[in-house]
């Protein structure tokens, strides 16, 4: 793992560096910040005493700029370009999308977020006073004033700076306050969350911040996981059974909706047939494929152009119910976890053919890959044990166990954590025990060891992460509701009510 915990500033109990896109998961996370509506959905602050400046009042003197210059040349240009246009494989830090990567989060978290992770060979390498110098010399390039004073290296006095995309209206312009706890934070970044009713066949988006309705759509019949392209702003959602469970129903689906989470409407539905009861959903938004795990044809991993909005190929599998997927974009590697069968499938999708079994003996649930791809977690089905994955060996290196079935999974966006959901607490009269709490667990990653643990509601069916990594949403399925989770004190701060069955659900 390229994360540089040792290098690590941590000033508050606040993980600052969970906020920023760490080496190896950037190139899902950063780029993967949404593109937000901007200023006017904020609310206006109540009190004007609270002034924060941003990166439009000269925050940096000119001098610095030019030290900047030469030190920007000698560790960043090669890879992001002279001009910081980009290279062949790092992106421009002059675009509208940096800066979008960046709006609503300081210029602290941009400091830290190159120092601690450029110039991506060599990470930690530079000094604060120096990164501070080379970001004074990247704001003059994108075009942000230069003033009479220098861009401090304190990380106190960057906290207060805001990275602003646009220049701010003189008249009217009001900032939010930014409060540092729990979901409040998100009000700066507008977040949201769509959440995907399988009961009630609805998506539903709400405001994070204030857990209020914005709207709410019909889907196809059952709609049932989701997952988003947060560059383009589009999720997707599965309808994988049009009329029950997926041991139980007659009428599979086969469709797969697609969302566009702006606008919160239904923008057009892909017909994957002839096959059929597409489950698991995983994107690689690199090179724009989607891959579904369907049961149609004895099991199989399909794989939709999402330009084209067509099935461009599938692999069979050979299992009757191939559950979630995950997907190792840099060993070109699909993953099914499967719930009735003794194995994980392993796709070669260069090659388009299975290449696998994983034994796993007791049925596997759900299944995600870090972004670095250095581990596939798989959760069990019938038994308590966390399957570690290697990917490039494709075997179970390690089993760690807990006192309940693993079930589903969610990652911080760098990779560096990863959040269990225990939804199995047995059965009752041959029925799963719906009435009692689950729970979600954090695990540390590079150490593959269990952290903090806490109840979460009923039924924690589906889980995901904000872009920032402090707040989780879990569908607590049993109570028709979400909880809204601060990972930094890994406590409920929100319960929202949603439509019957909450299932698929993401966060933009
Ligand atoms: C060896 C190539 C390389 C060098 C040298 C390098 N970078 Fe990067 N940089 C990357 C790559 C690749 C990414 C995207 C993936 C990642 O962040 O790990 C990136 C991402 C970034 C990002 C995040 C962009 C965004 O949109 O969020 C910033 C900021 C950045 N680099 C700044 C710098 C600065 C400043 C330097 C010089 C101190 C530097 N980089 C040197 C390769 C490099």
């Amino acid at each position: 793992m390229a994360t540089p915990a040792s290098t690590r500033v941590m000033k508050t109990k606040i993980a600052i560096l969970a906020l920023i896109p760490a080496a190896a998961g950037v190139v899902f996370c950063s780029s993967a910040r949404a593109k937000r509506p901007v200023p006017s959905q904020q609310a206006p602050a109540t009190s004007s005493t609270e002034s924060t400046q941003s990166v439009w009042d000269g925050i940096y003197t000119p001098e610095q700029a030019n030290r900047g210059e030469t030190l920007y040349a000698q560790r960043c240009a090669r890879c992001h370009g002279p001009d910081l246009g980009g290279g062949e494989i790092a992106p421009a830090l002059n675009s509208a999308e940096f800066k979008s990567n960046w709006y609503g989060l300081s210029v602290d978290d941009l400091l830290e977020r190159i120092k601690v992770s450029m110039p991506q060979d060599d990470p930690g390498s530079l000094s604060r006073q120096q990164t501070a110098d080379i970001l004074a010399f990247v704001l003059s390039k994108d075009g942000f004033p230069a003033g009479k004073t220098e861009l401090a290296r304190e990380a106190e006095v960057l906290k207060a700076i805001r990275f602003e995309e646009k220049k701010p209206q003189a008249a009217g312009d009001v900032e939010t306050p930014r409060s540092l706890d729990g979901a409040e934070s998100q009000a700066g970044h507008g977040g949201r969350i769509a959440v995907a009713n399988e009961h009630a066949s609805s998506v539903q988006f709400f405001d994070l911040a204030t857990g209020e309705l914005l709207k709410d759509i019909s889907t196809l019949k059952r709609p049932h996981e989701m997952v988003i392209d947060r560059e383009a702003g589009v999720a997707y959602v599965s309808i994988a059974y049009k009329d029950g469970p997926w041991d139980q129903y007659e009428s599979p689906g086969n469709q797969i909706q697609v969302i566009d989470v702006e606008k919160m409407e239904i923008t057009s539905t892909i017909d994957i047939s002839p096959h059929w009861a597409p489950h698991g959903l995983a994107l690689d938004q690199k090179t724009g494929l989607l891959y579904a795990s369907c049961e149609s044809n004895g099991g199989e991993v399909i794989v939709v152009d999402i330009k084209k909005m067509k099935v461009m190929g599938s692999v069979r599998v050979g299992v009757p119910h191939p559950h979630s997927i995950a997907v190792v974009p840099s060993l070109n590697k699909a993953y099914t976890a499967n719930k009735d069968v003794q194995h994980i499938s392993v796709v070669d999708l260069k090659q388009m053919k299975l290449l696998k079994d994983i034994p796993a003996a007791t049925g596997t649930d759900g299944i995600i890959a870090t972004p670095d791809g250095k581990y596939v977690f798989v959760g069990n089905f019938n038994g308590t044990q966390l399957l570690v994955v290697d990917p490039t060996r494709d075997e179970v290196i390690k089993t760690i166990p807990f006192d309940l079935p693993p079930s589903t999974f969610a990652l911080s966006p760098d990779g560096s954590k990863l959040y269990i959901t225990f939804h199995d607490l047995g059965t009752r009269d041959g029925k799963q025990v719906l009435d009692q709490p689950g729970f979600v667990q954090e695990f540390d990653v590079a150490t593959l060891t269990p952290e903090a643990k806490m109840e979460v509601g009923h039924f924690p069916l589906n889980m995901t992460v904000t872009p920032d990594a402090k707040t989780a949403i879990v569908d607590t399925t049993a109570d028709g509701a979400i909880a809204v989770v601060d990972l930094t004190q890994m406590k409920v701060i929100r319960r929202i009510k949603t439509d019957e069955w909450p299932h698929g659900v993401v966060a933009f």
